[in-house]
């Protein structure tokens, strides 16, 4: 009875040590790529969650400007962020909430900040104008109408979330 070597050649050791180390260093170097790809999907939903900024009380007809803050993971930074919208009820008694960022440039918009034309939005960078509604004034500068935070209204509590394009966009 021959008894059968089992033993490693020098080519087969080289074949699995280099294939091992080279698997290694290619699942490190896709790691990062895969978690890039992929991250939206893992934040938490945080990021998405309404915020309650206000009693419906302090709503008027009258826009006015809500601040809050949100917090933000950035990989291992967190912070607060500052968010604003200018809130009023409709003739419907809708809430609006409107983003104050001027669709031009990206300046605030100010309620009633020009004397010459009360009733609007004003953006002091250019002469921006916009209705009250949020639609931009023709013939000024934004070509859009202001974006529009969601809106979510619990009890007596107004809710805002993220923001979307106006309706009328
Ligand atoms: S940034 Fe508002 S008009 Fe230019």
């Amino acid at each position: 009875m021959s008894e059968k070597r089992n033993q490693v050649s020098r080519r087969q050791f080289l074949n699995y040590t280099l294939t091992g180390v080279g698997g290694f260093m290619a699942a490190g170097m896709l790691a990062p790529m895969v978690r890039f790809a992929i991250d939206p999907v893992l934040k938490t939903s945080a990021q998405s969650d309404m915020v309650a900024v206000a009693d419906l009380s302090e709503i008027s007809d009258e826009p006015t400007r809500i601040d809050w803050t949100i917090d933000q993971v950035d990989g291992w930074y967190e912070s607060e962020v500052p968010k604003s919208a200018w809130v009023y009820k409709d003739e419907n008694d809708d809430i609006i909430a409107l983003s104050p960022v001027c669709k031009h440039l990206g300046c605030f918009v100010n309620w009633q900040g020009d004397e010459s034309h009360p009733d609007q939005f004003y953006c002091p960078c250019h002469d921006g104008r916009y209705y009250k509604s949020g639609v931009n004034v023709p013939n000024t500068p934004p070509e859009e109408p202001l974006d529009e935070f969601e809106v979510r209204i619990d009890g007596q509590t107004l809710y805002l979330g993220q923001t979307k394009p106006h309706r009328e966009a």
